[in-house]
């Protein structure tokens, strides 16, 4: 790989060992995935926290400690700097307020404020959130990033026009002490145009509906790069939200364009560049209700989990869910759990939306999730989701049955205990 003098000069040390062992990081990756140079990076969203008992011997050998080995896969304790360049941490295992209601040990909790007043001393963001771009961290169209977090990923990619691989906590780590990443993948212009053409043949308007169309699309797609057209009603930031996550959870998607609605196409022929798409598929009814039914993993209509908030909730998500609940009681056999990044929380609070979820029994949770933390209500059998991304992976991880479908559905079901939902 072809590094600048600076980068050598990095590499051999002359600004310390931390970024030295980064460096060569970067460099062992870079030539791993045939990159020929490192590019500049001003924006890294990473996994940083400790929270978990598995490190707990790392953390007893103190953060440097925890840096050096899960983040910059150093064997050799180096001390950590303040972060090159600005630096984000994304979700975590542990809700600071919530953490009774996840059944975490304190010790764990003190772990995490711990990591964190470290984490925060060299520069790290404690946004604690898969969705750092509804909290102010928007980078501009053609930025270099270093995200991790696949929903996070697409959305950059798509949405954002700036452009990130799918990094790894370690690249994340080296790319905050330096900022540089390998230039390949996603950063390279020629890799961003589409493959797949996809005709929505049927009305996508709702939230379900983006949830169910990114859902088939991704699982037909795989890791290829759709470009969507056909009867798309303008969507919002919370529509391509869910899209993104579902298609990077049937498929890999890291990429996709909506002709006049992404930045990097304007137009169809601008959305595929010189190349014919690979194929062309089509999503009707039929493609509608047959990835619906996979999202559903339930056969018991008795719930007794509501998971809200995946990607984490927009502010007018959490008003929907406070109006759907205003001056109502959820089921008493019934939890349910609306999750956000903590400074929409407080915007939440402030508008009163937090006391109204409280007041009917519910909880806004913030800086995790259930898939992340692995931590669910004692005793949860069936959930319900409006999110087909939490609804692909919570069966799975937590052994439980799930039920996916709108917010109304959802909160619905959270008021009576039934699931009554369907297409
Ligand atoms: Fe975010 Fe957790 Fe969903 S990380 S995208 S809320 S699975």
């Amino acid at each position: 790989m072809q590094l600048t003098d600076y980068e050598k000069a990095m590499l051999d040390g002359a600004n310390g060992p931390a970024k030295a062992r980064a460096m060569d990081l970067l460099l062992r990756y870079g030539q791993a995935v045939g990159a020929e140079r490192l590019v500049e990076t001003r924006n890294v969203a990473g996994a940083f926290n400790a929270s978990t008992p598995s490190i707990q011997s790392i953390v007893d050998k103190g953060f440097d400690a925890v840096y050096s080995e899960l983040n910059l896969d150093s064997d050799e304790v180096v001390e950590i700097p303040r972060v090159a360049v600005p630096t984000t941490q994304l979700i975590t295992g542990i809700d600071n307020d919530n953490w009774r209601l996840q059944g975490v040990d304190e010790s764990l909790v003190k772990m995490q404020r711990a990591s964190e007043a470290f984490l925060g001393e060299r520069g790290i963001n404690m946004c604690a959130t898969c969705t750092p771009y509804q909290v102010g961290n928007v980078p501009l169209m053609g930025e270099h990033c270093a995200w991790m977090e696949s929903s996070a990923v697409i959305y950059c990619n798509s949405v954002l026009g700036a452009r990130t691989n799918v990094e790894g906590k370690e690249s994340t780590g080296a790319a905050a002490l330096t900022g540089r990443i390998p230039y390949w993948g996603y950063h390279l212009p020629e890799n961003r145009f589409g493959t797949h053409g996809v005709n929505v043949s049927i009305d996508v308007d709702d939230m379900m509906d983006w949830g169910l169309l990114g859902y088939y699309v991704g699982e037909v797609v795989q890791e290829h790069k759709p470009v969507l057209s056909g009867r798309l009603h303008h969507p919002n930031l919370i529509k391509l939200k869910h899209f993104g996550a579902a298609a990077a959870s049937s498929g890999g998607v890291e990429m996709y364009h909506i002709p006049g609605v992404t930045p990097e196409a304007r137009t169809l022929e601008e959305a595929f560049g010189s190349h014919r798409p690979q194929h062309e598929l089509n999503f009707g009814e039929a493609e509608r209700r047959e990835a619906w039914e996979k999202l559903q993993s339930a056969t018991d209509h008795r719930v007794d989990f509501i998971m809200l908030g995946c990607p984490h909730n927009a502010i007018e998500q959490v008003e929907l869910v406070a109006h759907l609940l205003r001056g109502r009681k959820i089921h008493p056999d019934v939890a349910l759990w609306v999750h956000t990044p903590r400074a929409i929380k407080e915007i939440a609070r402030r508008a009163g939306y937090l006391e109204t979820i409280e007041a009917a029994g519910g909880v806004i949770m913030s800086d995790t999730c259930p898939a992340i933390s692995r931590r669910l209500p004692e005793g949860v059998r069936v959930i319900a989701t409006d999110s087909a991304k939490q609804a692909h992976y919570l069966p799975a991880i937590a052994k439980v049955q799930g039920w996916f479908g709108s917010v109304r559905q959802c909160v619905d079901a959270a008021l009576t205990g039934e699931w009554k939902g369907g297409l």
